[in-house]
């Protein structure tokens, strides 16, 4: 649709212009930082950092039904900064201008309603968003769009010449730090730090295709985190885990397509999200807080934050009485929800700054942790899979975890869930092969139902002609091949012979 199209009080801001008043407020000590330099700590007392809009309030001017059909018509506006998270630049990064985004077909995922016999199954109505749908398979890409937007803006505007950008990472993040890094033309070279072992084989692919420099550590994430913590901290370099909190912005944008998918009614849904280092939880919180108090959605969602029960540090805390919490690490052990295998999350203070907020602007609980054990996570995404969801270990994770909270009661049946699923299921296919071949009872405790277990058969010819590459069969050969092969599927499958 041309922009002489779409209704006159909507043509001014149709393309968003740089507004608002951005700056970073550190979560320990309070004081705020102006926005035009990458900061990941509190320069005055080292705190973890959040970005704010001084001027939020004045989005409040407009009612909510302005922003949710400039939103709504944005979607048909073929501009390409829009494209993507940016559809909502005045509630996520306002000050990022058009010409700095950095667009790779990121956001606007599929919502995807759970089959009815699924549905059934489960006890509860829900949808499915695929954020494996993202450029390189995960939700990751929509906090890499902020983070690189502003990271260019800064390249642009103050002529840093090229950027070292680093990350840690159990191989989602490093692969959209990776892409988006290569797609600004080498201004970002990408650095990424992974848990030798632990990343995929798929993800460990991804950066290095992307061509960044990628380093195998000993141990676990955490311990990677810590020392790219440490190259922060000491060199001139752009950090892209979500400690930046421009990446936590553009997270939020999950939050904001939820919304509009459900047409802005979220009364009645629960969010149900995977935590590791819980940035996509905070952002999830962020977002919708935003809009409600803008009043673009008339009220706040249920969420469920899961955990698996061998890295589970933000639901042993929030187990704890309100009055008397207190946080500690955990040591995580192995889990197939690999992605989200982290024993002390780096954005645990603003998670407990937002889920705080939002109960208090919920006025009723709203905000819950399940955790849940590795063979609920395995035989849940097996069933997802298995019902046309293609979901990852963290989706199967989530599933497992609305299973969780509805045994519990936290959710009812009545309640419509959305569950994240954060990456593309192919990039954890090999937990799924190993669950088919009984291969996760040392490491992670999962003993296989041979009934859920798949292999591919093997068609026998015999003495029939058999053809490869190259190889060339006359057509009386072939006829042997076909009719030979045919006959056997038919038998394995039980076949009936039309002619009878
Ligand atoms: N699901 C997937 C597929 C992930 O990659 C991650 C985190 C999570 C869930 C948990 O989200 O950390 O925001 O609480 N992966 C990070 C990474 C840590 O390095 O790729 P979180």
């Amino acid at each position: 649709m041309l922009p002489n199209d779409f209704p006159e009080d909507l043509k001014p801001r149709l393309a968003p212009t740089p507004g608002g008043d951005m700056g970073y407020d550190c979560l320990s000590c309070g004081r705020r930082h102006a926005p035009d330099q990458l900061l990941y700590t509190c320069p005055d007392c080292g705190g973890l950092l959040m970005l704010t809009d001084a001027k939020f309030d004045e989005l409040k001017r407009k009612p909510g039904q302005f922003w949710r059909r400039l939103f709504d018509h944005r979607l048909m506006l073929n501009l390409q900064a829009i494209r993507g998270v940016f559809t909502f630049q005045e509630f996520l990064a306002p000050n990022i201008p058009l010409v700095d985004v950095v667009y790779l077909g990121e956001g606007h995922t599929p919502l995807i309603a759970a089959p009815r016999e699924l549905a059934k199954t489960v006890g509860a109505h829900f949808f499915v968003k695929t954020e494996g749908q993202n450029p390189s398979a995960s939700f990751k890409d929509r906090g890499m769009a902020a983070a690189l937007s502003m990271l260019n803006n800064l390249v642009r505007v103050k002529n840093l010449g090229q950027v070292v950008a680093v990350c840690a990472s159990t191989g989602d993040t490093s692969a959209a730090a990776a892409l988006y890094a290569a797609s600004l033309g080498g201004s970002v070279k990408s650095s990424v730090l992974l848990p030798k072992g632990r990343v995929t084989p798929q993800q460990l692919s991804q950066p290095l295709g992307a061509g960044a420099a990628v380093f195998e550590l000993p141990g676990v994430f955490d311990d990677a985190m810590r020392v790219v913590e440490r190259l922060s901290e000491k060199y001139q370099v752009a950090l892209l885990n979500s400690k930046n909190p421009w990446r936590v912005l553009g997270q939020e944008s999950y939050a904001y397509e939820v919304a509009q998918q459900f047409d802005y009614s979220l009364r009645d849904k629960v969010l149900v999200v995977p935590v590791g280092n819980a940035g996509n939880i905070t952002a999830v919180l962020s977002g919708l807080l935003k809009f409600f108090r803008a009043s673009v959605i008339d009220g706040l969602p249920k969420i469920v934050a899961v955990q698996s029960k061998r890295a589970n540090p933000v639901f042993l805390y929030y187990r704890q009485p309100s009055a008397s919490r207190s946080y500690a690490p955990v040591t995580v052990r192995p889990s197939v929800a690999q992605a989200a295998m982290i024993g002390d999350p780096v954005s645990f203070p603003r998670l407990t700054a937002l889920a705080a907020q939002y109960e208090a602007t919920a006025g009723a609980p709203a905000f819950f942790v399940v955790e849940v054990d590795e063979t609920s996570i395995m035989e849940s995404m097996l069933l997802a899979n298995r019902n046309g969801l293609a979901v990852c270990t963290q989706g199967g994770e989530c599933l497992a975890g609305l299973r969780a909270a509805l045994a519990e009661g936290l959710v009812t049946p009545s309640e419509t869930a959305v569950l994240d699923s954060t990456a593309h299921a192919l990039k954890f296919v090999d937990f799924q092969n190993a669950y088919f071949e009984g291969r996760l009872l040392d490491d992670y405790g999962i003993k296989s139902r041979p009934e859920l277990a798949n292999k591919p058969r093997p068609v026998n010819l015999g003495a029939a002609p058999v053809p490869g590459p190259g190889v060339a069969l006359s057509a009386e050969e072939r006829e042997r091949f076909v009719s030979a092969a045919a006959a056997q599927i038919a038998v394995a499958l039980g076949l009936e012979d039309k002619a009878r």
